[in-house]
């Protein structure tokens, strides 16, 4: 019998982290093995699915209100269905369960961050019982990797490698809506890269909450140092991987990144604050000295490395020393990228119970004179390749100018260069090509095509 998802059209939104849009690619890949298939705007589909994040107030609030508009966007004139289905998952899904129906009513479907795979028989039974569906478990049983995917990309793939996070980091919610770390076998994870090599994906990305402590819950000790020589095996062209906590980013690893011939000279460190008793707050379990030690150690072993982090402004109880500490520590480092984050009280974690005097307008004052200076040190670090040439994975088109390329570059940075007078924009996406770079802005580098290999 057919599957009541035969020849529907479906809309998915996602918000949130890598693990939510690896997430997503997964769902594309079911249903479209069901038969659906997905559609690029709201008007046009049957079934919208929302992959929601709630690390962050602004997100969660945002959700009711879109979910809340779709009323008034009619379903296709063609649809055998009575209305538009509407299921939400992701870490909101998690979080909440069936309370978001009672706050939305015409949520059809709710599923959780550990159950992806049911997603198809929540849709179905929502459909020909024309009843709402939940399903939220406390943990996984599998792991998404072991459903079809989808990938947004034919030339790069997300890999996940743990899920979960055992950190609790005392603002975050993840913990809370990701379950605890769970790795996946080393054995599953190269047999998936190989697959991707074998299919001419160029750039691998390995996923977790935590990468560097990959393997604890399996093997007693974190490994993934060995798995960065397992990828680096298959022949991948580039390998990069997030996040990185501090806390566990061994010798060995820095050891990796600077000798694998596919490891991008890339990281992503989140620092969150540069004050000590901040960090003993947030429970990150380094201090400021040992993250920049890291650092150096990091510059030693590969000098010219591109480091982007995390910081939280505003997390209860700064004192404008903690916050001097963390500018003076951000200008210090010098990143080429910095993800700013305005501290957002997250029920349910130890931080939401803490009085903060500090008035908005002082937070806001702190958390602006940091962007400024973040914008100026990417600037100035950007500086540094003006002349140089640098080899680009392409990824489209600039958002602004159709006949401009754009990728990234080993280092992370955003390349734009002019189209090539005889090439399309679709015969280059997914291709390396050179650049030599004559321009440096805050947040790109631009130049001209000198090769395309
Ligand atoms: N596991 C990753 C990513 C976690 S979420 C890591 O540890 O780096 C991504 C970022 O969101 C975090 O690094 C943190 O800077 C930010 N974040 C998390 N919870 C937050 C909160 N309650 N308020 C503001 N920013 C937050
Ligand atoms: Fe959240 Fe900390 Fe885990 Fe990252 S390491 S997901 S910030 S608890
Ligand atoms: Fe958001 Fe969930 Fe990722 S809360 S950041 S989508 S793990």
């Amino acid at each position: 019998m057919a599957s009541p998802l035969q020849d529907r059209a479906f809309h998915v939104q996602t918000f949130g982290c890598q693990m939510n849009k690896h997430d997503t690619e997964r769902i594309v890949g079911m249903l479209e093995s069901l038969g659906a298939h997905e559609v690029s705007t709201v008007e046009g589909s049957e079934i919208i699915i929302f992959m929601t994040c709630c690390v962050r107030e602004a997100a969660d609030v945002r959700l009711h209100g879109q979910v809340a508009s779709l009323k008034n966007i009619p379903l296709p004139p063609d649809s055998p269905l009575p209305k538009r289905l509407v299921a939400i998952g992701g870490c909101i899904g998690q979080r909440d369960g069936e309370k978001l129906h009672e706050a939305l009513p015409h949520v059809d479907v709710v599923f959780g961050t550990h159950n992806l795979g049911s997603l198809p028989a929540l849709l179905s039974a929502a459909i020909e019982e024309r009843a709402f569906q939940v399903e939220v478990l406390d943990s996984s049983t599998g792991f998404p990797t072991d459903l079809p995917t989808a990938r947004e990309h034919a030339f790069a793939a997300w890999l996940p490698i743990a899920i979960g996070c055992d950190n609790f980091c005392t603002y975050c919610i993840v913990p809370h809506v990701r379950g605890r770390e769970k790795s996946r076998p080393l054995e599953a994870i190269v047999e998936e890269a190989e697959g991707y090599v074998a299919a001419g994906v160029k750039e691998i990305t390995l996923l977790g909450q935590n990468v560097n402590s990959y393997g604890r819950d399996l093997y007693g000790e974190p490994r993934f140092a060995d798995v960065l020589d397992a990828i680096d095996a298959t022949g991948i062209e580039r390998l990069r991987f997030a996040t990185s906590h501090p806390k566990d980013l061994s010798d060995a690893v820095i050891d990796r990144i600077a000798r694998l011939r596919s490891v991008q000279p890339s990281l992503h460190l989140p620092v969150q604050s540069g004050s000590d008793a901040i960090l003993r707050a947030m429970n990150r379990r380094y201090d400021s000295t040992r993250y920049k030690a890291l650092v150096a150690s990091l510059r030693e072993a590969c000098p010219d490395i591109a480091l982007s982090t995390d910081v939280i402004v505003g997390f209860p109880g700064e004192t404008e020393e903690d916050f001097r500490a963390t500018y003076d520590l951000i200008d210090e480092v010098g990143y080429n990228q910095v993800f700013t984050f305005i501290y957002s009280k997250r029920e349910g974690t130890p931080a939401a119970t803490w009085d903060d005097p500090t008035p908005r307008e002082v937070i806001q004052r702190r958390f602006d004179s940091l962007v400024d200076l973040v914008q100026k040190r990417a600037f100035e670090m950007n500086q540094a390749w003006k002349g140089r040439e640098v080899s680009v994975l392409v990824e489209g088109t600039s958002k602004r100018d159709e006949t401009v390329i754009a990728g990234r570059s080993p280092h992370n940075l955003t390349v734009h260069a002019p189209l090539p007078s005889n090439r399309t924009a679709t015969d280059l996406v997914g291709r390396l090509v050179t650049v030599r770079v004559d321009e440096a802005r805050t947040w790109y580098l631009q130049g001209d095509v000198v090769s395309i290999l």
